[in-house]
């Protein structure tokens, strides 16, 4: 099959050789009223941002570096699974396209071999009682050789992993395609099916773990996901942890 299979996702679609971040200019065209769907993609980012306020390596031409703005009539609450649903799409997409299994780090991280090869930034845009909008960042390490130093022990891309070249725009559709399908399951199901899917690729559930959150550490085994998308993590004292946002550390 040829073409962008997608109903809503991509049908407005603003495309930048480079640009600062492509998750600012999405912000930006929010409140310019831009449609649900909207894609905002670059060949280069020249300040691509992380989590936690980390920056993002984002070179010319190698990578894929894409923002995506959905527009859920949706209460806030109903947010988390978003970063959730987005790292099921793409880990399934690179499956597809580059034969090989990542691994989903909860929340947002998607490591082969333990290194990260992709990353996902959702950004919300409310008010008390409903999402303006959701804005899905992903940057994924495509077709690089090489990456500068403090990466170079932590990164990989999907050719470095595979041993060859991947074709970005195939990449892109199927990632687009899952996304736009599996918003549609968790608007009329709710995360409790997709959850299921999640799994399949995630490497925290059973294993000791410490989560660095805002509060402080907290250290212990994780049990899983539970339907809403919230780590759910059985501290040293025997304790229940919901865990909703934390960097994770995975002990072996
Ligand atoms: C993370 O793992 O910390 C998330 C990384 C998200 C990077 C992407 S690249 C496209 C979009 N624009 C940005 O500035 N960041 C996200």
């Amino acid at each position: 099959r040829y073409g962008l299979g997608t109903k809503r996702l991509a049908r407005n679609i603003h495309y930048r050789e480079t640009i600062d971040s492509t998750q600012r200019l999405a912000h930006q065209l929010v409140q310019e009223g831009c449609p649900d769907g909207t894609l905002v993609i670059a060949e280069q980012q020249t300040g691509g941002r992380g989590r936690l306020r980390r920056s993002w390596y984002s070179p010319k031409y190698t990578g894929i570096w894409m923002s995506i703005v959905l527009r859920p009539d949706l209460p806030p609450q109903m947010a988390p699974p978003f970063t959730l649903i987005a790292a099921v799409a793409v880990a399934q997409a690179i499956e597809e396209t580059a034969g090989i299994v990542p691994e989903i780090k909860w929340p947002n991280d998607l490591l082969i071999g333990g290194k990260k090869c992709a990353g996902i930034l959702t950004e919300l845009e409310a008010d008390t009682d409903r999402i303006q909008a959701v804005i899905t960042g992903i940057g994924i390490n495509v077709n690089e050789t090489d990456f500068p130093d403090p990466l170079k022990s932590i990164a990989t891309s999907l050719s470095l992993a595979s041993g060859k070249k991947v074709k970005r725009a195939l990449l892109i559709q199927r990632i687009l395609e899952k996304l736009e399908k599996y918003e549609e399951i968790y608007l009329q199901n709710g995360f409790a099916p997709l959850k299921i899917l999640w799994e399949s690729y995630a490497n925290v559930a059973g294993k000791k773990i410490t989560a660095h959150t805002l509060k402080g550490d907290i250290s212990g085994s994780a049990v899983g996901i539970t339907d809403d998308g919230v780590l759910q993590l059985e501290g040293e004292d025997g304790q229940m942890h919901a865990i909703y946002s934390a960097d994770i550390e995975i002990e072996r």
